[in-house]
């Protein structure tokens, strides 16, 4: 009889109206599945791309949301706003055992700033807060981080918990040769990681967009 609100990366890779790849939602199943099995009414919150001006309908979660209900057996309502009256409504006319999937957390400015505010409109909509943003878990943004000061309990999900516990075994104990495979668009946010994996790996393998800016270190040619 509660209200569950998840936070998850769906953050899927998406083009031309279609979803390319869905196993970030495929790995919250877990979580989903449990929390609706206790009866819960859930409240799903994401972000999706990076919108710069608030509402975009290019960044919409409505085909995300469309998607997921492909892959539960209830009913997932959408949400054309993620906090206030309106979702309230949505959240409220779901009953228990259903999902309501909020619309992306970035359409509101503060959410990238952990805006105290906004973190505070997130708390309302539920009586529990779960992380289950593995890939997202490292932005301090009002969805994920501020929303834990106002919202208790406030819980770690299955997928969070698999991905850190195989980490933390895996780099503090690893099986040699240990090698990292490192990929992605955004260099700026990996470097981190490489500079505390160097010392533990044997070796790293770059791949994907990022590849490119190493090239460009070595002063080899890109651009093409
Ligand atoms: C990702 O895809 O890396 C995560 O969803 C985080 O997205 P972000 O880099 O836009 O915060």
């Amino acid at each position: 009889g509660k209200k569950v609100l998840m936070r998850v990366d769906f953050n899927v890779p998406y083009k031309n109206g279609v979803i390319t790849d869905d196993n970030r939602i495929v790995e919250a199943l877990k979580s989903i599945n449990y929390v609706l099995e206790q009866g819960a009414t859930l409240i799903l919150s994401s972000h999706f791309g990076r919108p710069k001006d608030g509402p975009d309908p290019a960044y919409s979660l409505k085909p995300v949301s469309d998607h997921l209900a492909t892959l539960v057996s209830v009913p997932v309502h959408f949400s054309e706003e993620a906090i206030g009256d309106k979702a309230k409504a949505v959240i409220a006319a779901a009953k228990s055992g259903e999902i309501v999937v909020l619309e992306n957390v970035r359409f509101y400015k503060g959410e990238t700033k952990n805006d105290e505010g906004l973190s505070k409109q997130f708390a309302e909509l539920a009586d529990v807060f779960i992380n289950d943003a593995f890939g997202s878990s490292h932005r301090a943004h009002s969805s994920v981080a501020g929303v834990t000061e106002f919202l208790k309990p406030a819980l770690a999900g299955f997928l969070l918990e698999k991905e850190i516990k195989y980490l933390e075994e895996t780099v503090n104990s690893p099986a040699r040769p240990f090698v990292a495979v490192l990929g992605g668009a955004n260099v700026s946010d990996k470097i981190g990681v490489i500079e505390n994996l160097i010392d533990k790996v044997d070796s790293i393998i770059i791949g994907g967009g990022m590849t490119y800016t190493f090239y460009k270190a070595k002063g080899l040619p890109i651009g093409k």
